[in-house]
């Protein structure tokens, strides 16, 4: 993990009192490198992080440990194919934003580089809205990706990534999960999981994408207030689980999807995403900008736009600012 100071004046280190507490056994300040005066202010930003950080004394201790992000576990559950075309695997424990950060950076040839983080300070959503990120409890995951394709050709893919995330959901035990055109992951019609591609400066043979996934696994209750849509989390399934084999499954189907989608784009995937598609012959309307159109989701077409039964005649929308609302949803 990336070092973030937890008392800046002696340099301990967040990650290294959080890697000593993760086991849940209480820790004096001796052993955490903390002076006594000093464990106020590391017990407060401990508390801040929403991870039941629990005060006795001069110990600290978190009851029910952590399951922390580690590069190596994660590593070592990615397939042989994927582990081979991935330059790089990095975990930062605080992060702006690990999509900002992937397009600060250049990639190296084929293939990619996966970051993930264990909490975000300006997660980015669709849309311009902010994506809830706290520490240590949910999956903020990017992977910066070359595609043998044009800005043209890309269309899409978007939908496909969405497939990969449910499949790789699916495997780690998480049923249920549907698909809100273009890429939103729903359970139970609300929101549990989002995706947002960026694309770098193009080149004629190539687009480099940067891929962020966010998945609420375990919200906390006081980050959950701050979202401003309907919202789940997979809490009731993660008993047992492992955030890090979770992440290795999703990035496993999506180096798979991101492969099939470059050899014969997004046709191969409608049917599945058809499967999926929560409105699917349902009423539904599309919001873009002042403009709404109500008619009846008819799936999407072999580009992944949009198909809606308006009065007698079926019309398509491609991407951008539109909004999907089921007009059978409050
Ligand atoms: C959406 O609005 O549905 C897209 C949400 C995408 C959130 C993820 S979390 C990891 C990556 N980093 C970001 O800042 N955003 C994406």
């Amino acid at each position: 993990m990336h070092a973030v100071e937890l008392i800046g004046s002696k340099c301990v280190l967040l990650e290294n009192v959080l890697a000593d507490l993760a086991a849940g056994k209480k820790r004096s300040c001796r052993e955490l490198g903390i002076e006594p005066d000093e464990l106020d202010q590391a017990y407060d930003r401990i508390v801040s992080l929403q991870i039941g950080c629990v005060r006795d004394g001069n110990t600290l201790c978190i009851p029910a440990g952590l399951d922390l992000l580690d590069v190596e576990k994660i590593r070592s559950l990615i397939d042989p194919v994927g582990r081979d075309s991935l330059h790089a695997i990095k975990v930062f424990t605080e992060i702006d934003s690990t999509n900002s950060y992937l397009l600060q950076q250049e990639l190296d040839g084929p293939g990619g580089v996966l970051v993930l983080a264990e909490s975000q300070t300006a997660g980015r959503g669709r849309r311009g809205r902010s994506w809830i990120s706290p520490f240590g409890s949910n999956l903020y995951l990017s992977l910066s990706w070359r595609m043998p394709l044009t800005r043209a050709t890309i269309e899409g893919l978007s939908l496909a990534v969405g497939l990969a995330v449910i499949q790789g959901l699916e495997e780690e035990g998480f049923p249920g999960l549907k698909m809100k055109w273009p890429n939103d992951l729903l359970l139970d019609n609300a929101k549990v999981a989002g995706i947002l591609i960026e694309l770098k400066p193009p080149t004629r043979d190539y687009v480099d994408l940067v891929i962020g996934i966010g998945v609420n696994l375990q919200m906390p209750v006081a980050s959950g207030r701050l979202i401003d849509q309907p919202w789940r989390d997979l809490s009731s399934e993660m008993q047992g689980k492992s955030r890090n084999s979770i992440a290795a499954s999703i990035v496993n189907s999506l180096i798979a999807v991101l492969g099939k989608f470059a050899e014969g784009g997004f046709t191969s995937f409608r049917q599945d995403w058809q499967e999926k598609d929560a409105f699917i012959n349902l009423p539904v309307q599309l919001h873009m900008g002042d403009t709404i159109i109500a008619g009846i989701a008819r799936g999407v077409n072999d580009q992944g736009a949009i198909r809606v039964l308006v009065g007698e005649e079926v019309r398509e929308f491609h991407g951008g600012e539109i909004t999907l609302r089921a007009s059978h949803v409050a």
